[in-house]
This record gives C-alpha cells, structure tokens and sequence, in this order.
C-alpha cells in the first residue's frame, strides 16, 4: 500500500516537472501573423515544381518571424489584391517586392527598406530599334497590373500599355513577339532570362529607376514595429547575408534604414 502511494506520486511528480519543463521551453504562444504574397514573382516569391512557396522573401519572412517570435501563414493574392486586403484587414503584412513610394504609403505602412531594385526595360534580342527609354513612344509595352512598372509605361507618350496579372505572363507575351517591350523589376527580368525560363529576349536599359521594397502592414499596424524589430535583427546578424547570398549569388549592398 505505502509503495502504491509512493509510485503514484511519482508518477504526479513527474508528470508536473515535465509540464513546467515543456512551459519554461515554451513560455508564450507565439503569435501566427497571416502575411499575403502573389506568387508569381521569381526569384523573390514563387511556386517550386512541387507548387511549393519559395524565394527570397520567402525565406527572409521566416527569419524575421524566428528573430521577432511570431508565426508565418501565407496566403495568396494576386499583386493588385494587396493593398485592399492590407486595409480590409484580411491580412496582416505582405511581402511582394512592394516598391516603397510616397502614393502607396499614404494607404499603407512599411517596414524599413530590405531590398534594392528598381525597374529595367526588356525587348526582344533581334529588336535593334528599342535602345533606351525614349524609344518607348508610341510602343506596345507588357506590364504586371498594379506595379511601378505599370505605372511607369502609363506615363511613356503614344505608348499602349497591355496589363498581365503576372509579370511571367508580361515576359512570355515579348517572348512570343506580341510586344514590344516589358517594364518590369530588373532582378525579376534577369533572372527569367538567366535560368533560361525566357528565350530571345535581353534587357536594355538597366535600372531605370531605384527603387526599395518594403514590407507592407495596414497604415499604423501594431505589427510594423515587430516586423522592423525582426527585420533589423536579421539584417546585423548575418542571416539577411546568407539568404541574400543563396539567391543573387552576392553580397548584398549597404541598405538605407529610411527610405
Ligand atoms: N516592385 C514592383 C511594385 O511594387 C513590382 C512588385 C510585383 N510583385 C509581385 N509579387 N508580383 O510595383
């Protein structure tokens, strides 16, 4: 009888210790933050063979989620669904190549800057007439809806400006010479050309315009200081190297903290 009792508590023993051990390991739950992508944009976020999400800002969210304490849930949008699901509150950050500019942070707020791009003019590689950006005018030009690059051909004098909900598609459609030209991020046109997804086309005029990309939260999310929290911790202490590394095969510029 007296050794029963003494197994039982024990067995209560344990059992507590293993529960505060599990809790001590454990302490908080951690927040799970539904971040909207539109995955389309390779190198940065885009679909493997297997429909897998992967990239660059694939992998960079998940080190600021681990550096900031929270959980990522991805959802899909397309590009031009962002900033209405950032406000409708659908989600709660997005990580899509967002250009940082002045019009959308009036809807919109942003992280400090993670990424230096900007947009580059592509034609075709027999195209000897498109030598620069002046020679747009009065051209066919393919864009990806509701990006810079759209913006920007919006403005070209004469131009008409045909809308993909890619930019894959944008590219595929100079590809197949139906167009003459495609306004586009330069790191996204490159790399469509230099894995070979893209036959005779090349860019022109490279970096047209600088431009950094932001993650994006509601205007005056709770979440921004979190975000810019992880992404700073990921900046200095050598990951955002190491990611930048395995996907442009470089070291990464020096960022601005603003842009
Ligand atoms: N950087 C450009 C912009 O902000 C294009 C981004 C497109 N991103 C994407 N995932 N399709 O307008």
């Amino acid at each position: 009888m007296v050794f029963v009792g003494w197994l039982r508590w024990c067995l209560v023993m344990s059992f507590t210790c293993l529960l505060l051990a599990s809790c001590s390991i454990n302490p908080i739950v951690e927040k799970s933050l539904r971040i909207g992508t539109d995955q389309t944009f390779p190198p940065f976020e885009f679909q493997g063979t297997g429909g897998e999400l992967q990239g660059f800002s694939v992998d960079l969210i998940k080190a600021i989620a681990t550096a900031a304490k929270f959980q990522v849930e991805f959802q899909s949008l397309p590009f031009d669904g962002i900033i209405p699901a950032l406000q409708a509150q659908t989600i709660d950050a997005a990580i899509s190549s967002i250009t940082i500019t002045e019009e959308r942070a009036k809807t919109i707020s942003f992280s400090r800057p993670y990424f230096k791009a900007g947009l580059a003019i592509a034609t075709r590689t027999d195209n000897t007439e498109i030598k620069n950006f002046a020679s747009l005018k009065n051209k066919k030009i393919a864009v990806q809806i509701g990006t810079t690059g759209a913006q920007t051909a919006r403005n070209i004098p004469g131009a008409e400006v045909i809308s993909f909900d890619s930019a894959p598609l944008a590219l595929q459609e100079l590809a197949n010479g139906n167009v003459d030209a495609v306004i586009n991020d330069e790191p996204v046109t490159l790399y469509a050309i230099n894995t070979g997804n893209l036959q005779g086309i090349k860019v022109i005029q490279k970096l047209l315009t600088e431009e950094f990309y932001g993650i994006a939260t509601a205007k005056n999310s709770s979440y921004l200081s979190l975000i810019n929290q992880g992404l700073s911790k990921v900046l200095n202490n050598g990951k955002y190297q190491q990611i930048y590394q395995k996907w442009f095969n470089a070291t990464p510029p020096i960022l601005p903290e603003t842009t």
